[in-house]
Parts: C-alpha cells; structure tokens; sequence
C-alpha cells in the first residue's frame, strides 16, 4: 500500500512539473511574439499606436479654404445662404471636402442627398443634444419618412414652406 502511495506521489509531481514547464515555454513565446508584433510608438502617449498621430496629420487636406472660394462660381448659393437660417455653416459642412471640385470644377461633381441622414446628424433628436443652440426634431414623425429637403430648402430652410426669419 505505501509503495503504491509513494509511486503516486512522485508520479503527480512528474505531472505538476510538467504542467509548469509547459506554461513557462508558453509564456517565453508569448513574450517573443508580443515582443516582435507591438509596434514600437506603442504607448507613446497612451493606449495606442503613437505614430498614428502623425500619420493622421499627414494626409491631405482636401477642404476648400472657405465659403469665399464657392462664391467666385456659385454667388447666388452664397448669398441667399448667408441671409438665412444656416448662415453659420460652412458650405462643406454638407457639401464635404470641394478641394478636388474647386480645381476642376467640371470634372469633379461631388452631390450630397439633403435626407435624414444629412440633416439628422444635426437636427435629430438625441439624449444629451440640447436645444438650445440647434432646434431639434424626431425626425420620424417630423418628416413622414420624406426627404428634409422636400420641404426644406437646404440653403434657406424656410423658403418653400413659409415662417423662420
Ligand atoms: C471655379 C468655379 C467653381 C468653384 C470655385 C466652385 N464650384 Fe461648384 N460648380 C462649378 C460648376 C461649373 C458646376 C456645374 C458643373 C456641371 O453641372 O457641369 C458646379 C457644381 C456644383 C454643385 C452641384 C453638383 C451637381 O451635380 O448638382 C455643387 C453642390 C457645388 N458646385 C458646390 C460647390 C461648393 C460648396 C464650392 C466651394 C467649396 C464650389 N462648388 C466651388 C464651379 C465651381
Ligand atoms: C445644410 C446643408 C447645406 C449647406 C450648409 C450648404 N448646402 Fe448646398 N446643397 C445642400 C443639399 C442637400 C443640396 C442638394 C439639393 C437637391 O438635391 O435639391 C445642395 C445643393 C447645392 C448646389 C446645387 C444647386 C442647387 O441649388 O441645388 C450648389 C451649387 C450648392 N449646394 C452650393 C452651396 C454653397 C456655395 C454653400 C455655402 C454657401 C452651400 N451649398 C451650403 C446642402 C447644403
Ligand atoms: C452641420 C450642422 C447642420 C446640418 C447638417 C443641418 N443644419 Fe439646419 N441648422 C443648423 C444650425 C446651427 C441652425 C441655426 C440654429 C437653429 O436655429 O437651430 C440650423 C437651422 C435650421 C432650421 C431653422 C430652425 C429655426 O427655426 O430656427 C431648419 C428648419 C433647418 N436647420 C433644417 C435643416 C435641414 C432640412 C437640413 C438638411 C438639408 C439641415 N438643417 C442640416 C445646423 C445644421
Ligand atoms: C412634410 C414637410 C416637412 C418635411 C419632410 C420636413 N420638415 Fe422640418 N419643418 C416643416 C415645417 C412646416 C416646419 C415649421 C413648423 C414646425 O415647427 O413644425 C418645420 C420645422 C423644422 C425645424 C424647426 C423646428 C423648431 O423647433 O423650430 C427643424 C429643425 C426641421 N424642421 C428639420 C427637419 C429635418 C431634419 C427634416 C428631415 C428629417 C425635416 N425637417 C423634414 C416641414 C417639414
């Protein structure tokens, strides 16, 4: 009986030592591979890749400068914009980056949809959007599932329907 017990001693210690060599190799080679595949800027200024910084800072800027720069094309868009309620806004706001469509006006023909989606990035109701800088709507029930712009004109979003200032 106690030979026995004796031999199983041993045997689970054979077993245990086992089992920590293997996490020991285990944890070598994760150490390697973490080692060889993070790169290098990581954690440079925090959880992530430092060089993406720079990165991001590098691409091309594709923005117009300005309302101005439409204007010597499209002065009656500026204008009539300027007298209404998103006199505020920059054309690229919704129009996006017209870099490419300033310098080849005829080529480039960027179209933006006036839906729900356009519009909804800032006019839709949001829990924490306050109201009192952007008026929002539920833009379900407000629109009936139609376009914004089948009511509002983009640029003057009371011209069509009356009211605003
Ligand atoms: C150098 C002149 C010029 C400048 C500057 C210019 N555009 Fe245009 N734009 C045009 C011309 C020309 C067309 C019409 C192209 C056509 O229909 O053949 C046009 C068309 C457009 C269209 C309509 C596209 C369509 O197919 O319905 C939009 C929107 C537009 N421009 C926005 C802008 C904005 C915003 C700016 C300022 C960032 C701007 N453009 C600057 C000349 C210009
Ligand atoms: C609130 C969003 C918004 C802003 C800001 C905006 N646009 Fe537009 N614009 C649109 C939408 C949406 C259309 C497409 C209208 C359509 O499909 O009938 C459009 C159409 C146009 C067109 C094509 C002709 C037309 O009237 O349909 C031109 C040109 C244009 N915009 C120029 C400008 C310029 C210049 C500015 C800056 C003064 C500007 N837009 C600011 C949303 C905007
Ligand atoms: C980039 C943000 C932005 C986008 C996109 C935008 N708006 Fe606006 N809108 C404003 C701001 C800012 C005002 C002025 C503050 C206000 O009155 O809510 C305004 C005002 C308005 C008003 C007048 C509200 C009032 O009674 O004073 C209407 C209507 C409106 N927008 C409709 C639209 C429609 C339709 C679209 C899509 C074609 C659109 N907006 C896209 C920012 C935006
Ligand atoms: C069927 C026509 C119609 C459609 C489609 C429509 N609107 Fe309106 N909208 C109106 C009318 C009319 C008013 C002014 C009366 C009112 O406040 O309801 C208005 C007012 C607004 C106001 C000002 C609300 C305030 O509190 O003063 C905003 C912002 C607005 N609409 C945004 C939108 C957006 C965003 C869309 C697209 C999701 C849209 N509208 C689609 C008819 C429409």
């Amino acid at each position: 009986m106690e030979a026995e017990t004796g031999q199983k001693t041993r045997m689970s210690q054979k077993a245990v030592f086992r089992v920590g060599v293997v996490l020991v190799c285990a944890l070598v080679v994760f150490g390697i591979i973490r080692q060889l595949s993070v790169p290098k800027s990581f954690g440079q200024y925090g959880y992530y890749r430092g060089d993406n910084v720079q990165e991001w800072v590098s691409m091309d800027q594709t923005f117009a400068s300005g309302n101005q720069v439409c204007a010597q094309c499209h002065a009656q868009e500026v204008q009539e914009a300027a007298q209404a309620e998103h006199s505020q806004l920059d054309c690229q706001s919704c129009h996006g980056p017209m870099q490419d469509h300033v310098k080849q006006p005829n080529q480039v023909h960027p179209r933006v949809a006036g839906n729900v989606d356009l519009c909804g990035a800032c006019h839709r109701v949001m829990v924490g959007r306050s109201k009192d800088n952007i008026r929002t709507v539920q833009v379900g029930s407000h629109s009936g599932g139609l376009d914004c712009i089948r009511c509002h004109d983009p640029h003057q979003p009371y011209a069509k329907i009356g009211g605003g200032r």
